[in-house]
């Protein structure tokens, strides 16, 4: 099960305000008991795991850097080759991961689960959906949870992994709050010294094969638009200049590229059936420029939707592969969070699902070819970390036509 309880009791709060909220309501009860700067009420009842952030708001870092449009393809000293050739079945065969570092047995299990798959579907890519580094996200460029949380439980899948960041990814004084983006630059640090972990920048682009593409990936960081707490730091407000910065590339991007396929990757949802629900309404909270995710919602539906043949998220720890609709304008929402956790079973809301699994750990795997768009859901059973293909998806049709197929 998930321990995610994270519940900010109004919309928007910067994160000492949370704080001090808690705290007023703990008032005449049982003396309050404190790890550190975090009361464990907090640990207890409202937090996504319960550690406490290592960065202080009054610390905040200076902005990050803007990042470029598409990104060059550099990793680390002997980074692994992105594909550029279809595999023997003619397909570019991609692994889907998400809410996966938390260096625990499900982690391993759904990893060594995956790695069986790489060589019979001929896995070139893997994309992971944020949460990458549970639960304050990382302390340094070089911190041992890259290698406790990432490289040692996806040891064997050699290949390039797009990585976007998640709330955890960005914590501010609260795990999981997503008050500190800046944290996320150290995300984009380390991807320059490992071999797999690929973050050019917090929001970038990657056309397969690069010279003629079938497909294209659009990476972005959906965070300072969905975070639990308001943003203090200018640079990352809601209307401030990283923000509309990004949603300007991403429309240019989409516009420009020449690719048959198109797959955004975000970790926070546009739709979802899950408890944290959807962009606009995330956790039931309708006001407010963050905690409902109304900004995001807006993006989605202005610059994505009838776009992009897929949007790829984490966030809830669910496998769901939702319906196109007339709403989306034929983008498929697809949710793939369950690497290492899971949630309570239930479906939460109602949008059309092809298929979905609330209880299952699992992965998944995209097939693109220039006939059909295929996605494989895999659950796994942790004890035997055995992989079963729970579902398969096909598509013929894309969404929208490549840049220049009408000239
Ligand atoms: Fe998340």
């Amino acid at each position: 099960m998930c321990d995610d309880e994270l519940i900010p009791p109004q919309a928007d709060l910067t994160e000492r305000e949370w704080l001090r909220a808690g705290s007023e309501a703990t008032a005449g009860g049982p003396p309050m008991r404190t790890t550190g700067r975090v009361p464990q009420w907090v640990n207890r009842r409202t937090l996504l795991g319960g550690a406490m952030a290592g960065a202080a708001l009054t610390m905040l870092p200076s902005p990050a850097q803007s990042p470029a449009s598409a990104a060059p393809r550099l990793g680390g000293p002997g980074a692994f080759p992105f594909p550029e050739h279809p595999n023997g079945k003619g397909e570019f065969a991609i692994l889907v991961t998400g809410d996966a570092g938390t260096g625990d047995e499900a982690q391993y299990a759904v990893a060594a689960a995956a790695r069986d798959l790489c060589r019979s579907e001929g896995i070139g890519l893997a994309v992971g959906l944020g949460d990458n580094i549970y639960e304050n996200g990382p302390e340094s460029d070089d911190d041992s949870e890259f290698q406790d949380k990432f490289e040692k439980p996806n040891s064997g899948i050699d290949v390039p992994w797009l990585m976007v960041l998640g709330n955890h990814d960005c914590s501010g004084l609260i795990p999981g709050s997503g008050g500190d983006p800046s944290r996320g630059d150290r995300e984009v640090a380390y991807a320059a010294t490992s071999r797999r972990w690929y973050m050019p920048s917090r929001y970038y682009s990657v056309p397969l094969p690069a010279a003629d593409p079938l497909v294209e990936f659009f990476a972005i960081d959906t965070i300072p638009w969905s975070s639990y707490v308001a943003q203090l730091d200018p640079h990352y407000r809601w209307d401030g200049p990283y923000m509309r910065e990004q949603r300007s590339w991403l429309d240019g991007a989409l516009r420009a590229s020449r690719a048959q396929w198109k797959v955004v990757i975000g970790h926070h949802p546009y739709l979802n059936n899950g408890k944290h629900g959807s962009a606009g309404s995330y956790d039931g909270f309708k006001i407010g420029n963050y905690t409902s995710g109304v900004h995001l919602k807006d993006m989605y539906e202005n610059v994505v939707c009838g776009r992009a043949d897929l949007i790829l998220s984490g966030h809830d720890h669910t496998l769901q592969i939702l319906e196109p609709t007339a709403r989306t304008g034929g983008t498929r929402q697809v949710v793939c969070g369950a690497s290492a956790k899971t949630e309570d079973g239930t479906a939460h809301f109602g949008h059309p699902a092809a298929w979905q699994n609330f209880s299952d750990h699992g992965f998944m795997v995209l097939k693109v070819s220039g006939a059909r768009l295929t996605i494989d859901a895999y659950t796994v059973d942790v004890a035997t970390r055995k992989a079963t293909l729970a579902h398969r998806t096909r598509q013929t049709r894309p969404v929208a036509a490549p840049a220049g197929a009408h000239a």
